[in-house]
């Protein structure tokens, strides 16, 4: 049964009332789309990601584990604070933990919403700050952490240890 009200049916990833029906119509005939469901590991779900990178060696008990995470939120946001001496918050970051399929159920760390107040920059606290993401990230089995930023803040990222890799593209809604 198809859900109408944002909730997903027991067997699918997410409701299949987010799946668009102009791409559904526009699929070459006999074609469907639909959200990822528990039983796709036997239809080849993995050896199409396989097409893209390295997906290891996924047993159907792994699979099954992970997309139950995946369906239960598993995992998710670390948003952290640094408190000055009296109590005020200047400085935050956060880890959004992402769980994968592919490099043998690989999990990413993505850094986002690094800021440190005006008058207290400059003192390191922006590097604590990644340091305490690198660390959380590190303890939840991350095999790498990854950001977008402006040229502006490279060479801060830089110093953190990052390295550029990649290019950001962004689709606005
Ligand atoms: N470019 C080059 N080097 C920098 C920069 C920069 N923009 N900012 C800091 N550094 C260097 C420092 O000089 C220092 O170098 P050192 O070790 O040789 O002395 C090192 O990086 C560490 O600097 P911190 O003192 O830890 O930096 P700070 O506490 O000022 O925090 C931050 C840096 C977070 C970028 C701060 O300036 C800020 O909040 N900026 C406004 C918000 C912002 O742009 N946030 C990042 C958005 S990107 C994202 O969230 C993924």
């Amino acid at each position: 049964m198809a859900a109408t009200n944002g909730t997903a049916p027991t067997d699918t990833l997410f409701s299949p009332s987010l799946i668009s029906p102009s791409v559904s119509s526009a699929l070459p005939s006999g074609y469907s789309i639909r959200p990822l469901q528990r039983g796709d590991f036997d239809f080849g779900f993995l050896d199409v990601l396989r097409v893209l990178t390295h997906v290891g060696d996924v047993s159907k008990e792994d699979f099954e584990k992970r997309w139950d995470e995946m369906k239960a939120g598993a995992g998710g946001y670390h948003v952290l604070v640094i408190l000055d001496g009296e109590e005020k918050i200047v400085g935050t970051g956060a880890l959004i933990v992402e769980r994968k399929f592919i490099h043998h159920l690989g999990v990413v760390g993505h850094i986002e919403d690094i800021a440190v107040s005006k008058d207290q920059q400059g003192k390191k606290l922006g590097l604590r700050i990644i340091q305490a993401l690198d660390f959380v990230a590190e303890n939840t089995g991350c095999y790498k952490t990854i950001l977008d930023c402006s040229e502006a803040n490279e060479g801060f990222y830089v110093k953190c240890g990052f390295k550029r890799a990649g290019l950001e593209m962004a689709h606005y809604y």
